[in-house]
């Protein structure tokens, strides 16, 4: 076992368990976006951020991929911690503001405003839906594309995707809504959905099938 410390707890750890998990355990709060327990951490949104001291002074590090170290000295909640999540806040309110699940995730850290101004978008870019669909269902029929401002989430060449096989499990994957169950039935071809090239069969119990139907209803 590995002895650390969390908040001046001395605290024991098997040896691979992060900072994150540990924190959980023990029932200490660090919030989180990006990381989702089914899937491998990405320390994009640095909300989980916390300090770690060292001989040559103190540093933030992402807890959903900092591994347990022996004698290490953590705080969860420090000047230097509350800082750097709160900005992390204002950019999510400043791109995702309208989104209630934002907001909420915002007022949790005392964030209710935001100095930022960015094109506003329901998708924060977490990309947990580009890794639930390679890591979980292991298809990747969409990708992270682009840098900076232009960041987005899209399928092959931003048409469709013959790997998608409408699973739909980047609809639960997604923390903002982004990517609805509607989008996908309805192969919407509006913002964050690919419509996919697989074929649609009739269910063998009720006989619904969503392109016929669709069809119907046009
Ligand atoms: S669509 Fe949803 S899950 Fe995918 S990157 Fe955007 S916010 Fe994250
Ligand atoms: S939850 Fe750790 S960086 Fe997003």
């Amino acid at each position: 076992m590995i002895t650390l410390s969390i908040d001046g707890k001395k605290i024991q750890a098997p040896p691979g368990r992060t900072l994150l998990e540990l924190a959980r355990e023990h029932a200490i709060w660090i919030p989180t976006l990006c990381y989702h327990e089914a899937l491998k951490p990405y320390s994009g949104c640095r909300l989980c951020v916390v300090e770690l001291a060292t001989p040559r002074g103190s540093r933030l590090v992402a807890a959903c991929t900092y591994p347990c170290e022996p004698g290490a000295v953590v705080r969860t909640d420090s000047e230097m911690v509350r800082q750097s999540r709160q900005v992390a806040a204002e950019l999510l309110l400043a791109r995702a503001g309208h989104v209630p699940f934002i907001q909420e995730l915002a007022a949790s850290l005392g964030v209710h405003n935001t100095p930022y101004t960015l094109p506003s978008d329901d998708c924060i870019l977490c990309a947990r839906c580009v890794r639930a669909c390679r890591e979980i269902v292991g298809v990747g029929a969409i990708s992270m594309a682009e840098r900076g401002p232009g960041r987005e989430v899209v399928p092959p060449f931003h048409i469709s995707s013959a790997d998608c096989i409408e699973c739909t499990t980047c609809v639960l994957a997604c923390p903002t809504g982004a990517i609805t169950l509607q989008n996908i039935i309805d192969r919407d071809r509006t913002l964050h959905t690919w419509p996919s090239q697989y074929a649609r069969r009739a269910c063998r119990l009720c006989d619904y099938h969503a392109d016929s139907l669709l069809q119907n209803e046009g």
